[in-house]
């Protein structure tokens, strides 16, 4: 059975000596959602690590989302482009891991302005990865998402199902992912890749689905609901995402493999737009159903199976407690959505939104 293979292949392979090392790790785009999350998680959990945050600050990258840790002496931060191979040759030569976070990320932006996802995803991955390769770093961790299968169907994704991508995001997300996975077949170039479903929590840019709903809901703005609502994601909170990162960075024997991370909780847009105006005390009129997203993915679901069972990771947050908390985070911190909501957002909201 495929769980006691695991299990005794990752004991056997390990010693964890990554585990008792002062870490030095080089993490990129580490100013937005996740990336900040994963940042702050680890500087607390491991305080003797040090980590260099590569983020070229995009409309997404928000140093405010750091403001905890900006004096701490094991962070540095480094504003450039993960495409600048003589700077990305620079910071990975010092450095024993890669977590590649910086991406474009947003599949709305993707179906209107591919280019530059196919720049910073792809592109911007080769460079890193072709610079860990000659530096012979301890591992890679690339960043992919669960967008790569394209629509689960019947079944929740396993990583052996294959890659549908359904927009200029989730295509240059699998170019990505399968050219890290080339450079562990190619040059060995000790790569691990993750395919995380939709996170939620603190920090996200309020263009994703959550962040929007809430702030709108904040506002008395309407919910733009795309097509008729019933489109279904896994939604996992964010720091259950970090915590996964997290084994995955300290296993062993892992090399070359794909690692779904999702919660097991599905819920449709509808439901989630209903639950957050339930939690605020707004009113259900507030709901607008709006034109659909091309190519719009049914629904993303992903088989966890692999990571439960091989790295004994589990996710520890419900919905209602990772919604409430996330709500809690919207209400305190008005100040850091109110200034991303102005200027070039305004906007981006008016072509996306207008009269659609
Ligand atoms: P985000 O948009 O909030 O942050 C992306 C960060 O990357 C920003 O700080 C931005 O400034 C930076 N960046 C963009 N282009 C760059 C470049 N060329 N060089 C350096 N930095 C650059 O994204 P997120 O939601 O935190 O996602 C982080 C990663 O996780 C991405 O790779 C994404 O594909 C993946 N992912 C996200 C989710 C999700 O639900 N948000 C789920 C699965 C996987
Ligand atoms: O599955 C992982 C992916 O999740 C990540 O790789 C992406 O970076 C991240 O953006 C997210 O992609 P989605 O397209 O699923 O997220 P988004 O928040 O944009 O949309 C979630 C659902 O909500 C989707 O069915 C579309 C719908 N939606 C979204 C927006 C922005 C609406 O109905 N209205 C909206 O205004």
């Amino acid at each position: 059975m495929q769980r006691s293979r695991w299990v005794v292949f990752v004991q056997t392979l390990t010693g964890i000596e990554r585990m008792g090392k002062r870490m030095k790790i080089l993490v990129t785009g580490g100013a937005g959602f996740i990336g900040s999350n994963y940042i702050m998680y680890m500087l607390k959990k491991y305080p003797d690590y040090k980590i260099v945050n590569l983020d070229k600050l995009t409309y997404a990258g928000n140093l405010d989302n750091l403001s905890d840790v900006e004096e701490n002496i094991n962070y540095t931060f480094v504003k450039g482009d993960i495409a600048d191979a003589t700077l990305v040759d620079d910071l990975i030569k010092d450095v024993d891991v890669v977590i590649n976070f910086a991406a474009e990320t947003h599949v709305d932006r993707s179906i209107s302005d591919p280019a530059d996802f196919i720049k910073t995803d792809v592109y911007g991955t080769y460079v890193l990865l072709e610079a860990a390769m000659r530096h012979e770093i301890d591992r890679f961790i690339q960043i992919s998402t669960d967008e790569v299968y394209g629509d689960a169907g019947e079944e929740p994704s396993k990583e052996d199902a294959p890659l549908m991508p359904r927009s200029p995001y989730a295509a240059s997300k699998a170019g990505a992912d399968r050219l890290a996975f080339s450079f562990w077949a190619t040059y060995k170039t000790p790569v691990v890749i993750t395919r995380c479903s939709n996170n939620y929590g603190s920090n996200q840019y309020p263009e994703k689905m959550i962040p929007l709903f809430v702030t709108n809901a904040l506002e008395d703005k309407p919910l733009p609901v795309y097509g008729n609502g019933k489109n279904t994601r896994d939604w996992i909170f964010v720091e259950d995402h970090c915590h996964a990162i997290d084994i995955i960075l300290h296993s062993d024997g892992i090399e070359g493999e794909v690692f779904n991370i999702g919660s097991g909780i599905e819920k449709s847009i509808i439901e989630i737009a209903e639950m957050i105006l339930n939690m605020l005390g707004k009113s259900d009129d507030l709901i607008e159903f709006v034109k659909d997203r091309p190519g719009h993915v049914i629904r993303h679901a992903v088989n966890t199976e692999k990571i439960r069972s091989v790295l004994g990771w589990q996710p520890l947050i419900d919905f209602k407690t990772g919604m409430e908390s996330t709500i809690k985070w919207y209400k305190e911190n008005v100040e850091w959505w109110r200034r991303i909501k102005s200027g070039d957002y305004l906007e981006y909201y008016k072509k996306m939104y207008e009269n659609r």
